[in-house]
């Protein structure tokens, strides 16, 4: 008698319970019923239970996150934000694309500080030109960075054509690529989408995938430096995945790129803005000092001596701009070179149609700028032998066909 009481009783009141569900269910709107909220997917793992059969990695990868550990779910990053077109997707809605702006919505500071960087606007600028950017984008990049989005698209990269522009040139400078959503950039360049690792962003090569080659080999001088050699031997003994506000000498005793340009080092700001601590635009063929020169070289000076005495690295910087110095001298003469035989219409104004301005174009852009970086991250090979010979022997090319040109045995 008393169990079927009791089973009366609980199927009285389920039955109550599943009507009340009914009932509030149906006054709430309905894109919130057809779409599981965060909580909901967070409790079944529905996204996460049919992909590890259909794309088995991204799960493996999501599941060693700090995003797994502290319940993001998939949902919160794949869900169409403000401005993004959305897709149906297996009874949920999810973003067609995902960009920095999805990323933004929980880390607003990160976001803030890399669109300040060179890494956002300027960089696909510096290959397209300023059309992709709105007034407003572009009226913001030239506050911190003038001339370098207002500018129009990379003569070269238009000799070359489209597809090496998309797939050469963009395959790097899509860092900073505007989204039709209306942020610019991605995040997951130095992160990876799933794992969105700390660790990841402080390994070298992360930084190597675009910042290798002649023209800007800052990975091979890595990996040439006293930096470099000692980190590959120790970095089993380091602790990469020390939280950025808490990163130590203790956890990091040997910098990588990012200790360098970007870390929280014992109690240094952490910056997504790469351009914080430089105090050169090196990568120009004449390399001036930036507005922000003092504070730039102050805040790299103080990253150094969290490590070295700062007599040590006093040192180091005056030898580095001495480089700097010699190196823009001897460019200066190849600059004036290639002016003066355009004056004297001995080569024409359109670029890249002639073998001497590709002679002149390495000289700058391989050659000196690979002096100017090794200097200053300790590459001596780098300024030596694939730096000042180089200089030397494409100065020597260029006056030889100046020569000849002058006394007409070589055609314009
Ligand atoms: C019932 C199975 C299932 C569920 C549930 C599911 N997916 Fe998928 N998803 C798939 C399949 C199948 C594909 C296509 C894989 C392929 O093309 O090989 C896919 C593709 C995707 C893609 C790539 C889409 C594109 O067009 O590039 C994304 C992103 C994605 N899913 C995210 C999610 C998220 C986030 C959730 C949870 C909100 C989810 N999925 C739930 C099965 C599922
Ligand atoms: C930290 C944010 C984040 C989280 C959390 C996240 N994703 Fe993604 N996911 C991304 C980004 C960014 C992309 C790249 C999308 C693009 O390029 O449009 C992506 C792409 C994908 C793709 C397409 C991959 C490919 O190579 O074709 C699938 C499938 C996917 N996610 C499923 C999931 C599933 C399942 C989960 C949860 C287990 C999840 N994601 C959690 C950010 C996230
Ligand atoms: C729904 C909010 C949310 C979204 C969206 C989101 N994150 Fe996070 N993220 C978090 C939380 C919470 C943590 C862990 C706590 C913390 O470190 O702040 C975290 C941590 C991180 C960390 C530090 C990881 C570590 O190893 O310590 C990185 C890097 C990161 N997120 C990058 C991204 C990127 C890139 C995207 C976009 C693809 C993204 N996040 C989207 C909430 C989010
Ligand atoms: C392998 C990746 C990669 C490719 C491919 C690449 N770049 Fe770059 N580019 C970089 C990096 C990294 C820098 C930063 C160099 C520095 O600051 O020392 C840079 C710098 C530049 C600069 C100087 C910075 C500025 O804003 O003026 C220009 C111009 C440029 N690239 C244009 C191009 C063009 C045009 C192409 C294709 C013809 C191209 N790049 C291909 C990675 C790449
Ligand atoms: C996806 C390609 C890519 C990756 C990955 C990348 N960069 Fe860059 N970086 C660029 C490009 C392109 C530029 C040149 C932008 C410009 O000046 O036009 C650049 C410029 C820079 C600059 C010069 C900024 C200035 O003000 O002149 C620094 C410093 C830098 N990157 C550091 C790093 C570090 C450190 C990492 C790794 C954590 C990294 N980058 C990862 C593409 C990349
Ligand atoms: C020991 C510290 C240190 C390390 C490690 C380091 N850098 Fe640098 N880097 C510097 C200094 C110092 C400069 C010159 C700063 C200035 O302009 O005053 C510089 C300049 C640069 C520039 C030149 C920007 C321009 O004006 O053209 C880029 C890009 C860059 N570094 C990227 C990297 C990358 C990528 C790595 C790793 C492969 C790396 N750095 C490793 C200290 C470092
Ligand atoms: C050039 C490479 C690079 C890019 C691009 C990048 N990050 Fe980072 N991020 C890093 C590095 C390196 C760290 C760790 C800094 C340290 O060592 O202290 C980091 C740390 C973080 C952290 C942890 C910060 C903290 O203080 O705990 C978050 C969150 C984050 N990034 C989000 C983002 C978001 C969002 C974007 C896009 C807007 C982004 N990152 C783009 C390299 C990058
Ligand atoms: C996280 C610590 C750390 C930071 C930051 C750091 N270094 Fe170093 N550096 C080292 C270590 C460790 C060595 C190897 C010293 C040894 O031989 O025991 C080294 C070696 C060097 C050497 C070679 C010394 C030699 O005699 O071979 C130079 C030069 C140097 N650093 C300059 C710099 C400059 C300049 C900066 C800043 C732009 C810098 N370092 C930032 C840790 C650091």
């Amino acid at each position: 008698m008393r169990s079927f009481k009791s089973i009366f009783i609980s199927v009285t009141l389920a039955a109550a319970l599943i009507t009340i569900v009914f009932i509030l269910n149906a006054q709430r709107p309905a894109i919130e019923t057809n779409q599981p909220s965060p909580d909901f997917v967070r409790a079944t793992g529905k996204c996460a239970e049919c992909h590890r059969r259909e794309t088995s990695a991204v799960v493996h990868q999501f599941e060693r996150s700090e995003h797994a550990k502290h319940g993001v779910s998939c949902l919160e990053c794949h869900k169409a934000v403000e401005g993004q077109e959305t897709q149906a997707h297996k009874s949920f809605t999810i973003a067609k694309d995902l960009t920095a702006k999805n990323c933004s919505e929980c880390h607003s500071t990160e976001y803030a500080q890399f669109l300040r960087s060179r890494h956002a606007a300027p960089a696909w600028a510096a290959v397209s030109g300023a059309r992709d950017f709105t007034t407003e984008q572009i009226a913001f990049a030239e506050k911190y960075h003038k001339g370098a989005v207002n500018r129009p698209p990379n003569p070269l990269a238009i000799r070359e054509g489209e597809s090496a522009i998309n797939v050469g040139c963009l395959g790097c400078h899509d860092i900073g690529k505007p989204n039709d959503d209306g942020s610019i950039g991605t995040c997951t360049d130095c992160h990876a989408r799933h794992s969105t690792s700390i660790a990841l962003a402080r390994e070298p090569e992360t930084c190597g995938q675009c910042h290798m080659g002649p023209d800007h080999s800052q990975i091979e001088i890595y990996h040439e430096s006293k930096h470099g050699v000692l980190y590959n031997a120790q970095k089993g003994d380091m602790n990469l995945k020390a939280p950025p506000k808490m990163l130590s000498t203790a956890d990091m005793s040997v910098p990588t790129c990012v200790t360098c340009h970007l870390s929280g080092l014992d109690g240094l700001n952490v910056t997504h803005d790469t351009t914080e601590r430089l105090s050169y635009w090196l990568f120009a063929a004449i390399s001036e000092k930036r507005p922000t020169y003092q504070r730039g070289q102050d805040a790299m000076k103080e990253t150094c001596s969290k490590c070295h005495a700062s007599s040590q690295v006093e040192a180091f910087y005056q030898e580095a701009e001495e480089v700097v110095a010699d190196t823009n001298h001897k460019i200066d003469e190849a600059v004036t070179l290639i002016k003066s035989l355009r004056e004297e219409g001995l080569i024409t104004d359109t670029p890249f149609d002639e073998p001497i301005e590709f002679i002149y174009f390495d000289l700058w852009h391989y050659y000196g700028r690979t002096a100017k970086h090794g200097a200053f991250m300790g590459g001596a090979d780098f300024v030596q032998w694939h730096g000042n010979y180089e200089l030397l022997l494409k100065m020597t090319e260029l006056k030889k066909i100046a020569a000849e040109l002058r006394a007409g045995t070589t055609k314009p």
